[in-house]
């Protein structure tokens, strides 16, 4: 099969997020970026009309040859079946049917759900995080966890990550699930920056980071708050375990894939 290729220069940030709207559930073969450039790939014979060119600064299309690209991408970013009525899926990759079919952009932030700690964050989210809990995602990522919960119908959520260049991920990513932005609350800093304490926290960083900021997550936690913690090994539970304990956090669930290892602890209630 031939394809056509669009590559398309967005006018600004408004426009990207709109056009990248405006591809979603469009019968296109394929969508990424390329720096400032949106590529598109078409089957020859398809067309589409109705773009927005006022959006567009500039517009080039040609022809490409028969390839495996489709394939390639499909093989790289399958969409995730997080449980029956759970999906999460690139936005080329047109809807599941699923009760919660989330869209996450491969982007440069980390969270696609592809991660066995990104899958299991979200599953035990599914499982604690009740309608109305309010939720601080700590290293937020591309927002997925954030944007999970607030599927599920998370209140108030604080979207916290060192990475400047995650805002613009999860705005994107926001913008895909059709969850209005000051939904979720982005913080570019540290959790001892944020306000407020939350019924859970969600951290999938590294063993050293849980242990270094357990006094912290336990300060920002309410009492019998939940803590899911994800992002290290097998090896590193017991010391995990040693840290979290001593803070008076009492393990309440546990999964581990791969040797990926996701914990969930409860905070006392005095
Ligand atoms: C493994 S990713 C997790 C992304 C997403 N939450 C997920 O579960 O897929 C870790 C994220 O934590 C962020 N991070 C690293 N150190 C941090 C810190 N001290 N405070 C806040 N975020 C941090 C990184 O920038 C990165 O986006």
């Amino acid at each position: 099969m031939k394809w056509r290729k669009l590559v398309i220069i967005p006018k600004d940030d408004v426009s990207r997020e709109l056009l990248y709207l405006f591809f979603q559930g469009k019968a296109i073969g394929g969508l990424w970026e390329n720096g400032e450039k949106i590529i598109v790939y078409l089957e020859e014979q398809k067309t589409l009309d109705d773009l927005p060119t006022n959006l567009v600064k500039h517009l080039e299309e040609t022809e490409e040859p028969e390839s495996d690209w489709k394939n390639y991408w499909k093989k790289k970013f399958p969409v995730v079946w997080v449980e029956k009525n759970i999906t999460i899926r690139p936005p080329w990759i047109g809807p599941t049917g699923a009760v919660i079919d989330l869209v996450i952009y491969p982007g440069l932030a980390f969270g696609t759900g592809h991660h066995p700690t990104t899958l299991w964050c979200i599953r035990m989210l599914k499982k604690y995080c009740k309608k109305g809990n309010t939720l601080l995602d700590v290293g937020t990522g591309s927002g997925i966890l954030s944007i999970f919960a607030s599927k599920i119908g998370a209140s108030r959520i604080v979207a916290l990550d060192i990475d400047p260049l995650t805002q613009k991920e999860l705005q994107r990513n926001c913008a895909l699930n059709n969850i209005h932005p000051q939904k979720i609350d982005f913080k570019l800093g540290s959790i001892a920056d944020v306000r407020g304490k939350f019924d859970l926290l969600v951290v999938n960083i590294g063993p050293n980071f849980i242990i270094e900021n357990a006094p912290l997550f336990e300060e920002k936690l309410v009492p019998g708050g939940l803590l899911i913690v994800s992002g290290f090994e097998r090896k590193d539970i017991q010391k995990v375990c040693y840290k979290l304990n001593l803070l008076g956090f009492q393990e309440t669930d546990r999964a581990v894939q791969n040797n990926w290892v996701t914990m969930v602890f409860s905070k006392s209630r005095k």
